[in-house]
């Protein structure tokens, strides 16, 4: 147990006398007498509440049950706010910010009197962000999430997040949805403060968060509005000031172990596919190499076991009276590595000793998963020589053998101006092709991978069709769509030389993704090839260019991932006069 001398900040309330007397007096300032910090741990809450994050929007009252918690056991908090990564509000998409959310977040702790931090998340990206940040600090950090949103019924059928929303899109596209019946799905849409209620990013980040040892067990799914919320948040609190009192740290919870027990979670769930790149960048803060090849190798041999949209039939809630993440992981308690350190202080296979599955429709059997074959695959070839991801949990069975002609969209707003024209040359059995939504391409790796469904093929009556681009997907979204295609075409990838009617093969059983055209021609093709010009020329989104590593390695920053063992260490500020 460190003492108060050795707390870290100590060097600004404890120090040299001129420096110690000007940091107390900040404290005064706002009120504190110093029974009420001397000597305490102090304690960061770094919040992601914001008025332009809806899905964060209960963190705040969240903050307060920190602070009480905190309180309770000896410590000071101190809350403080970082940028807030909506996926609604934020374009091109929240992907675009999330190394800056990671930044401004590791850059808070490291410049201020913090001995341990709570993370506050819920919203996809905010949750990644945070524990990018506090591998690479690693000072204590233990993470809380708002919980996802309560549901809202339309005719009386549930509405899933996003996942209805693409359906009933398609219904409206197609023409056998009213303008008054797309208002009144709208009306019950977004029941109130919280993540979607889908297995889609946010619930599948949280979760991981926690099989990764990062959250206090049997937490990730409660509801947003459900009281034990309010009870976890002041169990948060209380236990990050244990953490920096057992001086336990992220280094010793994420290990490599707990990132494969993690990788094998997400495949358990079917979550989604935006987690292999954020558990590939996370795992790249503490040094930790993660090839795309182990997500493939790792979902051969793990069941799919969680009956949830968009690849199933229930919503969170379901998945939270279920068992939750806890139960999943005791269903596969075989394929984890049992000993990995939480922070709870304890083991996960202490966490979840007692955790088992309550409904066997939602978190079903081993002998008995919802799909057999894996939740995701990926895919190499020609087309995707460093790889490709495919969510084959949500995808069409009929489709995963398919050899198509290409129709190509040069970018995000061809596509949108072309793809329900009467023109265009579109049948079930073509691959749609979008280039340049990549990491690079627009910049900020958006969710538009999953490319709608032309209408006169949903008027049809066609639902699915072979789609491929370098972009991402939305965690709710589903269909047979090949995402994260490396090198991405603005880095100069294979897909920025396929052309219309180029025959594509994808074979996932073989795990395959040819470009059928000769090599020559692709030769003659690349030297032809003139890499796109962005408007960007300064600021964030110039940086993140210049920087941002490909979706196999995570698209971190090339400059945040430390590339020796002594580049891991936190290097703390001097702590002097300002
Ligand atoms: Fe925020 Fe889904 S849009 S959690």
């Amino acid at each position: 147990m460190p003492t108060a001398s050795a707390l870290r900040s100590s060097q600004w309330f404890a120090g040299r006398e001129e420096l110690a007397f000007q940091n107390r007096s900040s404290l005064r300032s706002m009120g504190l007498n110093p029974d009420d910090f001397a000597g305490k741990p102090v304690i960061g809450i770094a919040n992601s509440w914001s008025d332009l994050n809806n899905c964060n929007a209960n963190l705040r009252e969240l903050a307060e049950g920190v602070k009480r918690g905190v309180l309770m056991e000896g410590g000071l908090p101190l809350e403080f706010h970082s940028i807030s990564l909506g996926e609604e509000f934020m374009k091109p998409s929240a992907m675009l910010y999330r190394n800056l959310m990671a930044m401004d977040i590791e850059e808070t702790l490291r410049a201020n009197p913090i001995d341990g931090v709570v993370l506050l998340c819920n919203c996809d990206k905010t949750t990644p962000a945070q524990l990018m940040a506090a591998a690479s600090a690693d000072l204590p950090a233990i993470q809380l999430n708002g919980g996802p949103r309560a549901i809202g019924y339309w005719r009386g059928n549930p509405i899933g997040s996003g996942t209805d929303l693409w359906k009933y899109s398609d219904e409206r596209r197609a023409g056998r949805l009213s303008l008054d019946e797309w208002l009144e799905i709208e009306a019950s849409y977004g029941c109130g403060v919280g993540a979607c209620n889908t297995m889609g990013t946010a619930s599948t980040m949280t979760s991981l968060s926690e099989a990764l040892g990062m959250m206090l067990p049997g937490t990730a799914s409660i509801p947003a509005t459900d009281s034990r919320r309010m009870q976890v948040a002041t169990a948060t609190g209380r236990r990050i000031v244990q953490l920096v009192r057992e001086d336990l740290r992220p280094s010793r919870i994420l290990t490599p172990q707990a990132f494969e027990n993690a990788i094998r979670t997400l495949l358990a769930l079917g979550g989604s596919t935006n987690a292999i790149v954020h558990l590939i960048a996370m795992a790249g803060r503490r040094g930790i190499t993660i090839p795309l090849s182990r997500f493939d190798e790792l979902s051969q041999t793990t069941p799919f076991l969680v009956n949830m949209a968009p690849s199933g039939r229930h919503l969170m809630d379901a998945f939270d009276s279920a068992g939750g993440v806890s139960a999943v992981m005791a269903e596969i308690r075989d394929l984890l590595d049992l000993n990995t350190m939480t922070i709870t202080g304890r083991t996960l296979g202490d966490n979840i000793s007692r955790s088992r599955s309550f409904n066997r429709d939602v978190i079903v059997s081993r002998e008995k998963p919802v799909r057999d074959g894996g939740a995701l695959a990926v895919l190499k070839g020609n087309l995707s020589p460093s790889g490709a991801v495919i969510k084959t949990a949500a995808a069409s069975p009929k489709l995963m053998t398919h050899t198509g002609h290409a129709i190509v969209f040069r970018d995000y707003e061809e596509m949108l101006d072309r793809i329900d024209s009467p023109d265009l040359p579109v049948t079930a059995d073509s691959v749609l092709v979008l280039q340049n939504a990549g990491p690079k391409g627009v910049p900020g790796f958006p969710e538009w991978g999953s490319i709608p469904v032309p209408k006169k093929l949903l008027q049809d009556g066609v639902t699915d069709l072979v789609r491929i681009s370098d972009s991402r997907m939305s965690g709710t979204s589903y269909g047979t769509v090949v995402l994260h295609v490396t090198p991405e075409a603005a880095a100069g990838g294979t897909l920025a030389l396929v052309q219309d009617g180029d025959l594509i093969e994808l074979n996932v059983a073989e795990r395959r993704l040819q470009l059928l055209v000769d090599d020559a021609e692709l030769a003659r093709r690349r030297a032809a090839w003139q890499p796109p010009t962005s408007k960007h020329l300064r600021g964030y989104p110039k940086l993140y260019i210049d920087h941002v590593l490909q979706a196999d390695e995570g698209c971190d920053f090339d400059f945040l991932r430390p590339e020796s063992a002594e580049a891991l260490e936190f290097v703390q500020p001097i702590v002097g006069r300002s």
